[in-house]
């Protein structure tokens, strides 16, 4: 059954200059990729993702960090962008303005097409020296678990934003300015809990954008947001987009 589109919120689409869309993990639900707080399940089941995305949790035991990483690669590249992250790549398209802002370590983004992309928290397939804080592109494989820096010998690691670390800087830099001036900021898949990327819907509210929440869940945003569309991303974005961009009643933008 097609999802229902507001009417108010097709118009502002249509009229809008600037659009935001901050995703979060249920936007690659869909792709069978498990949201952060799914449960963790088979080998990581016992195992909270808290408890392993950490540089404590990688001094402890760097081995089991890096063994985890690998197995969420490999669901990774084998999972496919969904409709949803198709439909933003038709969004980006569309309107005069895109930014895209992603939680997402999955590069599932980059993979169906989106240009402009923001990773807040890295990219999972990306490897640093954990010692150096730099990317490495090749490294000899000796079967050391994680494999060894070629620079200077210290443990590689993901290049993702574990808990307690700062966020990259020009990243969070251009994903404020852009909820600053954006005059519709979508906010997709994200339970809206984990700081800096849960407060960025309310910098772009106080720049009195309206804030559009697409969400399976009730999140502590979703008393905020103009427009609360309640279901599956892979199912609203592309009805949302249909209506919106290519509708017989609206103009093509
Ligand atoms: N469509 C839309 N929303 C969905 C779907 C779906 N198909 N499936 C799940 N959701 C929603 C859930 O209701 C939840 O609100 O997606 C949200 C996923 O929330 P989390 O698992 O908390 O993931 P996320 O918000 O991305 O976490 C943010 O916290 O754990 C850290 O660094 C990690 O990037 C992550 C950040």
């Amino acid at each position: 059954m097609k999802p229902e589109i507001p009417l108010e919120l097709t118009a502002s689409l249509r009229a809008a200059r600037h659009v935001v869309a901050l995703t979060g993990s249920g936007i690659s639900a869909e792709s069978g990729v498990p949201t952060f707080r799914d449960a963790q399940t088979g080998l990581w089941a016992q195992y909270r993702p808290e408890d392993l995305a950490t540089p404590e949790a990688f001094r402890r035991n760097p081995q089991l960090v890096w063994e985890w990483y690998a197995w969420r690669r490999q669901l990774v590249a084998e999972a496919q962008p969904n409709p949803g992250h198709l439909a933003l790549v038709e969004l980006e398209r569309r309107v005069p303005q895109f930014t895209l802002i992603t939680q997402n370590v999955d590069g599932l983004h980059q993979r169906a097409g989106s240009r402009n992309v923001i990773e807040l928290h890295g990219n999972i397939a990306r490897t640093k020296c954990f010692n150096e804080d730099l990317i490495v592109e090749s490294w000899t494989q000796t079967g050391d678990l994680p494999p060894c820096c070629p620079r200077c010998g210290g443990p590689l690691r993901p290049d993702v934003v574990w808990f307690s670390e700062p966020l990259p800087p020009h990243a969070l830099q251009a994903a404020w300015q852009a909820a600053a001036s954006c005059d519709l900021f979508f906010s997709i898949g994200t339970s809206s809990l984990v700081e800096p990327a849960a407060s960025l819907p309310y910098v772009a509210l106080r720049n009195r954008a309206t804030v559009v929440e697409v969400n399976t869940h009730p999140t502590p945003l979703t008393p905020y947001a103009a427009f609360s569309l309640r279901g599956a991303a892979g199912l609203i974005l592309p009805a949302l987009v249909e209506e919106s961009l290519c509708s017989k009643r609206g103009n093509f933008l």
